[in-house]
């Protein structure tokens, strides 16, 4: 199936170098990020925008532009295309009246997370690997469990012990090996660079330590622009952890820009921290091209406590190339626009999502965003994940109560 991917190889994202994409690959010789890279002329010649329309709403539908070489490799659980939701209410109470929301909620495993997993796994088990290991901060462990069940592999799994706990429960019902670290994402990663040196088959597919979550990851960037007819939006908002989610929305729109399939300049990207986890937020302040390790990282939106990201300079320039801006919002404020958010439209969305939501009143009342644009929040997860940030005390009422 000559056709099924236009991938040609992989560069290292510090030197430019090429390397093979057909080999397994972790990191460059640099210890980077590799990035895959596909023949964009062939890629046009073969698909355009009307053919896409075409095909299955899910992430395969941008096939050409992924990794996987043979279909017959593709693992799916019906990822992708999850709906571009217009928040008038809400958009109109912050100011922001072309306010939308790109919902990840609704993707299977409840998480965004499920995009990188099911281009991950498919590409991981098309070269052979039998097994997968990483840490997590919870999201990314449950979704690669699940898609390494329905692939056949082994999943290996460290995630901290305050990492949200249905996390757990999904990566224990799919069957993998879990273990909760007393520590941070960081030491989590340790144990398993540690562990898959043991394991032959076993691939370490850490947070950009492999090419292809990032692929998954991108086709958010595809979808909202076909979901806006081809056009980008003026801004999007990211809640950024390790970065992979904007870094790879960047990668898309360059990417579509190349192929002419999207006009215009590049939206602003906005990459959306914590308070108490802000690497990347100080570096953008500071002028640093690498992100400012903070001395007790901690939030309720635990799945961007990332104090140490590997793509952090890639984040870096994603905002900076595009005019983009890094703005970290409190916990306060961002569990305030959770529940705001819910009342005004009906949507229950996960602290890391609610980051983005914040950060649009912020940057409306700054002046940042004038109010005109097109902005698009990246919702990550559901709210059902995190049922611990919605307080619940109400009265139990006796049987026959009236009210
Ligand atoms: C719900 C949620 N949002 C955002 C992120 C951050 O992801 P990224 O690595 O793309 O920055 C995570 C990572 O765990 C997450 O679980």
């Amino acid at each position: 199936m000559p056709s099924y991917s236009t991938l040609s190889h992989l560069d290292c994202s510090r030197d430019g170098s090429r390397h093979d994409a057909d080999a397994v690959q972790g990191t460059s010789p640099l210890g980077a990020p590799l990035l895959a890279r596909y023949d964009l002329d062939r890629a046009a010649r073969l698909v355009g925008p009307a053919q896409i329309a075409t095909r299955a709403p899910d992430l395969w539908r941008y096939h050409e532009l992924l990794p996987v070489r043979d279909e017959r490799h593709v693992v799916t659980l019906g990822e992708g295309m999850t709906p571009l939701l217009d928040l008038p209410r809400h958009g109109a109470r912050l100011g922001v009246p072309r306010l939308r929301m790109k919902d990840e909620g609704l993707v299977p495993t409840g998480a965004f997370k499920a995009r990188g997993a099911a281009v991950g796994v498919s590409r991981a088990a098309e070269l052979g690997v039998t097994g997968i290991a990483m840490p997590t901060n919870g999201n990314a462990g449950a979704a690669w469990a699940c898609y390494a069940a329905r692939a056949g592999m082994s999943a290996l799994i460290a995630m901290p012990v305050d990492a949200p706990v249905i996390t757990r429960r999904e990566c224990v019902v799919a069957g993998a090996e879990l273990y909760l670290v007393d520590g941070l994402i960081g030491d989590a990663g340790a144990i398993v660079a540690d562990a898959v040196t043991r394991r032959p088959g076993v691939q370490d597919t850490s947070t950009l330590r492999e090419p292809y979550r990032l692929e998954g990851k991108k086709t958010m960037g595809y979808e909202i622009v076909e979901q806006l007819g081809w056009r980008a939006p003026d801004v999007i908002l990211y809640p950024t952890g390790g970065g992979v989610g904007i870094i790879a929305i960047h990668k898309a729109l360059q990417e579509m820009a190349e192929l002419g399939w999207m006009r215009g300049p590049l939206p602003r990207l906005v990459a959306v921290q914590a308070a108490g986890c802000a690497p990347i937020v100080d570096a953008f302040d500071a002028g640093l091209d690498a992100g400012v390790t903070p001395a007790d990282p901690r939030t309720v939106a635990f799945g961007i406590t990332v104090p140490k990201a590997l793509g952090d300079f890639l984040v870096l320039d994603a905002v900076r190339a595009t005019g983009g801006t890094a703005l970290a919002v409190t916990d306060d404020e961002l569990l305030a626009a959770q529940g705001a958010l819910a009342r005004d439209e009906g949507t229950w969305i996960c602290p890391e999502g609610a980051a983005c939501m914040a950060a649009v009143g912020r940057l409306r009342e700054s002046g940042w965003l004038d109010g005109t644009e097109d902005v698009v929040v990246l919702n990550t997860g559901s709210g059902l994940i995190y049922p611990d940030t919605v307080p619940v005390d109400v009265p139990t009422l006796p049987r026959g109560a009236r009210l």
